[in-house]
C-alpha cells in the first residue's frame, strides 16, 4: 500500500518533517523511492528540466500522463502527486475534474496538485468531491509567470502577506490535504504553517514548513541552465556524466572499448569453417 493522504496528515501531527522530491521517469523514481522519500511530485517543472521549454506554460496533459505513468511503474510504496498543467483546470470546472481524473485513472497517481488560492477554491472543491485528493500550491506559482512578471518572491508587503494567508486558509477550507508554499519569506511561511492544520511543504519558503520539496535535477546538479537560490546541490551529476561520456569517447577512439570481457566470441569450429578450413565432422556425420 502506498503512503496515503492520512499518513501525510499524521506526519504534521507527530512533528515528522515531510521529504518530497520531483521525479519524471522510471529510473529516477526507483532511486528516489529506495532512498525513502515520502512523496514524489511529478511536477510540470518537467517542462524546463526534461523537455527544455523556458517555462511550465507549454506543458500538456499528454506530457504529464506520459511521465506520471513511468514514475508509477518505477515505484510501489511512495505517494505520487501529479501536477495539473497550465490550462488543464482554468477554463472550466468540467475540464478540471476530467483532467484531474485522468491523472489518477490513466496516470496512476494518488493525488493532484494545482496552483492558486481563493480564485481556484470552487474548482478545488469539485475535484475533491469527485474523490480526488488535492495538494494546493500558492505563493510563487510558476504557471502564472506571465501574470507575476517573472519568478519573484511573493508576500513581501503587509497586504501581499495577508492575502497569502487568506489564500492558504481558503484552500484548507476547500479541502486541500496539503499545500506547497513556493517563493515565500520564511517568517510568513512559519505563520501559515502555524495557522493551518494541513501540512505545508516549502520550496524557497524557509525551514519552518512541515516539509520541503526540491526539483530532482536541481538537487542532483543535472540542470545547469539556472540554479535557484533555494536549491542545494547534493551532487554534481552533470559534471560527472560529462566526464564519463568524455572517457567513453576516448576509449572508443583508442580501441580500449570494448575489451574482450565486453565482447562475444565465435567457437573455433565456426571460425575455422568461415575461414575455409576443412570441415570438422560432427558426431552425426561420422
Ligand atoms: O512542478 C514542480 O516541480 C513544482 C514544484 C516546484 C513545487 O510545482
Amino acid at each position: 500500500m502506498r503512503t496515503t493522504i492520512r499518513d501525510i496528515a499524521a506526519m504534521k501531527r507527530r512533528g515528522k518533517r515531510i521529504a518530497m522530491i520531483t521525479a519524471y521517469d522510471y529510473t529516477s523514481a526507483r532511486i528516489v523511492e529506495n532512498a525513502g522519500v515520502d512523496i514524489i511530485l511529478v511536477g510540470d517543472s518537467l517542462g524546463q528540466v526534461v523537455l527544455g521549454y523556458d517555462s511550465t506554460v507549454p506543458v500538456t496533459m499528454n506530457d504529464m500522463l506520459h511521465h506520471i505513468k513511468s514514475v508509477v511503474r518505477g515505484t510501489d510504496k511512495v505517494h505520487i502527486v501529479g501536477d495539473l498543467p497550465f490550462m488543464s483546470y482554468q477554463a472550466s470546472r468540467s475540464d478540471a475534474i476530467r483532467n484531474a481524473g485522468r491523472i489518477l485513472k490513466e496516470g496512476g497517481a494518488q493525488s493532484v496538485k494545482l496552483e492558486g488560492g481563493r480564485h481556484v477554491t470552487k474548482t478545488m472543491r469539485r475535484i475533491i468531491q469527485a474523490g480526488i485528493p488535492v495538494m494546493a500550491h500558492i505563493g510563487l506559482t510558476p504557471q502564472a509567470v506571465n501574470q507575476l512578471g517573472g519568478y519573484r518572491i511573493q508576500g513581501r508587503t503587509t497586504r501581499a502577506a495577508v492575502e497569502l494567508i487568506e489564500d492558504a486558509k481558503a484552500v484548507e477550507d476547500a479541502g486541500a490535504y496539503s499545500i506547497v508554499l513556493e517563493g515565500v519569506p520564511s517568517q510568513l511561511a512559519q505563520l501559515v504553517t502555524e495557522r493551518l492544520s494541513i501540512p505545508t511543504i516549502g520550496i524557497g519558503a524557509g525551514v519552518h514548513c512541515d516539509g520541503q520539496v526540491q526539483v530532482f535535477h536541481d538537487m542532483m546538479g543535472l540542470y545547469t541552465d539556472f540554479t535557484p537560490k533555494h536549491a542545494r546541490k547534493y551532487a554534481h551529476l552533470a559534471e560527472l556524466m560529462k566526464d564519463a561520456v568524455s572517457e567513453y569517447i576516448e576509449d572508443v577512439r583508442n580501441l580500449s572499448f570494448p575489451s574482450e570481457d565486453e565482447s562475444f566470441t565465435l567457437s573455433p569450429e565456426v571460425l575455422a569453417e568461415l575461414a575455409g578450413e576443412p570441415k570438422i565432422a560432427t558426431q552425426n556425420e561420422r
